[in-house]
């Protein structure tokens, strides 16, 4: 056992918090309400995406982010009730996302919260986004058996839009932040390549689709591996690819985009799935987890799946993007442990998940 290895800690108190959680969700571009019920059971999960209005400009356009969330807000809120039979005097709290995100999205879903929460009666608990993401991997649809909860301490690996991050997670509620990017983040390189090549956005999606008919070996671009650090870099592979394409473009070649496209997500789940591996050698985890817009990635989740040395818990494909079924999610649990927050309180756009 290295001297970094952690002791497997009983998860006792937190393992069933009784709550019912309205969450609300509008960091980014999802406006997304939903009732979670013990931390593992959704109610409900109403999402209003905003992808069409910003595929138009290639990517988040802050400003009309946040004027859409204003739009959706309160008919996304009135159907997560509505679709779990409930009304507010029937729930335990109201959780928000805080932060990270974007600031101008942020106050709309958390002023939301505070008209509910003085309406109510109800507490308000802000939340954050990243540690939503970990907690989709615990919940299940109403209904639906529920699969075996992710065992402690676990490595995490969260990737997403704005985020790549190392997590150490060693029981409930509590982390040690092991490593992150340190330029773009993963999901924000599938988003920059996307639109060099041309295919649209977001690049995650649509990356995978035209990877399907490439050869992810036609190009050997670059792998980061930043040493031994658990840190990340995806500049210097989303360079590589656009001096690629810029040389195939003054032959006059036609650009492969599928190999081009395969070789790219190749590399980027070649260092996602080692350095998460390596993680977990190094602090003796039994278990993995994987959340956020890019474990939606079915490359990445193959090469995870397709190793048996670890226990994988990735959350289902419509839990992987934003929604806020994981922000209700984490709200049980917070409830559970007596978090309760007051009416000043304001969005945080950078909170780290070291700070929780
Ligand atoms: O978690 P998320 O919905 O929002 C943030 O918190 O950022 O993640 C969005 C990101 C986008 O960059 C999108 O391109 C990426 O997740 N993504 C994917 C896939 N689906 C979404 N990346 C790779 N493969 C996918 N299938
Ligand atoms: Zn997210």
């Amino acid at each position: 056992m290295s001297e970094n290895q952690v002791k497997e800690t009983p998860q006792e108190s937190l393992e069933n918090p009784l709550a019912r959680i309205l969450g609300i969700e509008s960091s980014c571009d999802e406006t997304a309400a939903a009732v979670v019920e013990n931390g593992r059971e959704i109610l409900s999960n109403a999402v209003a995406s905003q992808v069409d209005l910003h595929a138009q400009f290639g990517g988040i356009f802050p400003e009309v982010a946040s004027r859409q969330h204003i739009l959706s807000i309160y008919p996304i809120v009135d159907q997560a009730l509505k679709d779990a039979h409930l009304k507010l005097s029937d729930l335990d709290g109201i959780a928000v996302t805080r932060g990270p995100g974007l600031p101008g999205s942020l106050v709309v879903g958390i002023n939301m919260a505070k008209g509910l929460a003085i309406g109510s009666g109800l507490p308000l608990l802000g939340i954050n986004h990243l540690e939503g993401h970990l907690y989709s991997a615990w919940l299940a649809e109403e209904g639906k058996k529920k699969k075996k909860a992710p065992r402690f301490p676990l490595l995490a690996l969260i990737v997403s839009g704005g985020h790549t991050e190392l997590v150490l997670m060693k029981d409930h509620l509590v982390y040690e932040r092991l490593g992150g990017t340190l330029d773009d983040a993963a999901g924000e390189a599938f988003d920059k390549v996307a639109r060099l090549l041309e295919l649209g956005y977001p690049g995650g999606p649509v990356i995978q689709e035209a990877a399907l008919d490439g050869d992810p070996k036609a190009f050997d671009f670059p792998r980061s591996w930043l040493d031994d650090s658990f840190n990340f870099s995806f500049s210097g592979l989303k360079t590589s690819v656009l001096r690629t394409v810029q040389q195939l473009e003054k032959q006059k070649s036609k650009l492969p985009k599928t190999d081009l496209a395969a070789s790219f997500q190749a590399a980027v789940v070649d260092v996602l799935f080692q350095k998460t591996l390596r993680a977990a050698e190094e602090f003796g985890t039994k278990d993995i987890l994987i959340a956020g817009g890019v474990s939606a990635n079915q490359a990445l989740r193959d090469k995870f799946k397709g190793q048996k040395k670890f226990s994988v818990h990735i959350p289902p494909l419509f839990l992987c993007t934003d929604n806020a079924a994981m922000i209700a999610g984490v709200g049980c649990y917070r409830f559970h442990a007596g978090q309760r927050d007051n009416l000043e309180m304001d969005a945080a756009p950078t909170w780290s998940i070291s700070d929780l």
